[in-house]
């Protein structure tokens, strides 16, 4: 088995993205996380789960779509605050590797409520959910207007006054140990953390092959597309109409599945997009237009910083750039636009309209075709690909249903999770 790129690599990358929503969230996840690996360290974990609970932390509010959700759980928590939690641990299951940091995120607002936060519904309650709650309930008070170090004193003792009730006094204990060192606060507010925390911790154990990468970037998908009802499909869809197009266009097995991986993440920027301009009735302004725009951008800088994934980026975010230079965000012209990223623009605007989405019906055949060829007319897309999509419509069209329908069943899901709603303490 190939091995081909690290996970960790991949995951503090893309938890970034999800901080990009908001000034106020800037760099949460990770925080978070480091906070959470110096209080496990701190309280005698072993190796293995305090990179867990440091996996859990840079993944632990995906669950939450909205912006507005986001800056809420930032100081507050609210009574259906299990909500994110629960939906980010079903979403993150799937994937083996992460499993266990899928279960520390689920009950991350657990209270320790005296010990009763042991359990939850007779099921063990991870101790580093505790962990990851008291951790980001600490982030969460740093005010990152003001020097770190002065505010020390004043969120200890709040801290303090909720041991037992809502935090493991053994895990306050250990927090307090240490947060008299200066260069735990100064870490966690340090902007260019994540270059040395490779350094600090071995990151070397978790190595995925491309098929598990595969799985992964699926999760992620669901993660970008189920932030709204409207797109809830859309980037599985596009990944197994890009995947079959390059099937079709002689691309090795290896390519397809970099293309599949592409596919799956060419919108990973909309994470930084808020769920008002996602998800807006009716037509964009111009400032709303050029913050949308912005996606493709996003997935640009995220996929860039990840080892061996040069060309998933190019397929993934050249998505929006057109043969006659009005793409964006880089204006290319044809000759910059590799075949790959041909084939990722024509499959996004294949799936974008022959997709039921809840204000509208798919397009027809000869609608959709009439569409591809003003495209390819205007030289914004490929006519290779456009023709090879004309001759194929109906099994590109099914295998896009498919994949589409299977993406709607773990939609629903989601949305019948059921989750406790906390008692307000
Ligand atoms: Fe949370
Ligand atoms: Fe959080
Ligand atoms: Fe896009």
């Amino acid at each position: 088995m190939n091995k081909f790129v690290n996970m960790y690599d991949l995951i503090y990358c893309i938890s970034n993205t999800g901080d990009l929503i908001s000034n106020e969230v800037t760099n949460h996840h990770k925080k978070v996380a480091y906070m959470a690996f110096r209080i496990a360290e701190a309280a005698g974990l072993t190796k293995q789960q305090q990179r867990e609970v440091f996996l859990a932390g840079l993944l632990h509010d995906i669950g939450a779509f909205s912006s507005a959700e986001r800056l809420e759980l930032l100081d507050k928590e609210t009574p259906v605050v299990h909500r994110h939690a629960f939906i980010g641990a079903s979403i993150l299951e799937v994937f083996e590797p992460l499993k266990n940091a899928a279960e520390i995120i689920r009950y991350h607002h657990m209270p320790w409520d005296n010990g009763r936060g042991e359990l939850f519904e007779g099921k063990s309650v991870p101790l580093s959910s505790h962990i990851l709650h008291l951790a980001d309930r600490i982030a969460g008070q740093i005010d990152p207007g003001r020097g770190v170090i002065g505010q020390v004193n004043s969120i200890s003792s709040r801290i303090k006054g909720k041991a037992g009730s809502v935090f493991a006094p053994d895990l306050v204990e250990a927090y307090l140990d240490i947060s008299t060192r200066d260069y735990v606060w100064l870490d966690t507010t340090f902007e260019a953390l994540m270059m040395i925390m490779p350094n600090m911790m071995s990151f070397d154990t978790l190595e995925l092959t491309i098929d598990q990468v595969v799985d992964l970037a699926k999760v992620f998908a669901h993660i970008i597309d189920f932030r709204s009802p409207f797109t809830a499909k859309h980037s599985s869809g596009v990944a197994a109409v890009a995947e079959r197009l390059a099937g079709m266009m002689g691309f090795s097995e290896n390519e397809r599945k970099t293309m599949l991986i592409a596919g799956y993440l060419h919108d990973l920027g909309k994470l930084a997009i808020g769920q008002e301009i996602l998800e807006k009735p009716g037509k964009l302004d111009a400032d709303e237009f050029n913050i949308m725009k912005s996606h493709s951008y996003y997935t640009y800088r995220t996929l860039q910083a990840i080892r061996g994934f040069e060309t998933i980026n190019l397929w993934a975010s050249l998505h929006h750039e057109r043969l006659n230079g009005k793409g964006y965000p880089f204006r290319y012209k044809a000759e910059d636009i590799p075949l790959g990223s041909r084939i990722m623009a024509a499959a996004d605007v294949f799936a974008a309209i022959t997709e039921d989405r809840p204000y509208r019906q798919g397009m027809t055949r000869d609608s959709v075709l009439k569409v591809l060829s003003g495209l390819v007319e205007n030289e914004s897309l490929s006519p290779l690909v456009c023709s090879v999509i004309s001759e194929n419509f109906e099994e590109l069209n099914h295998c896009r249903e498919k994949a589409q329908a299977a993406a709607a069943t773990e939609y629903q899901k989601i949305g019948k999770l059921p989750y406790p709603v906390l008692k307000q303490a």
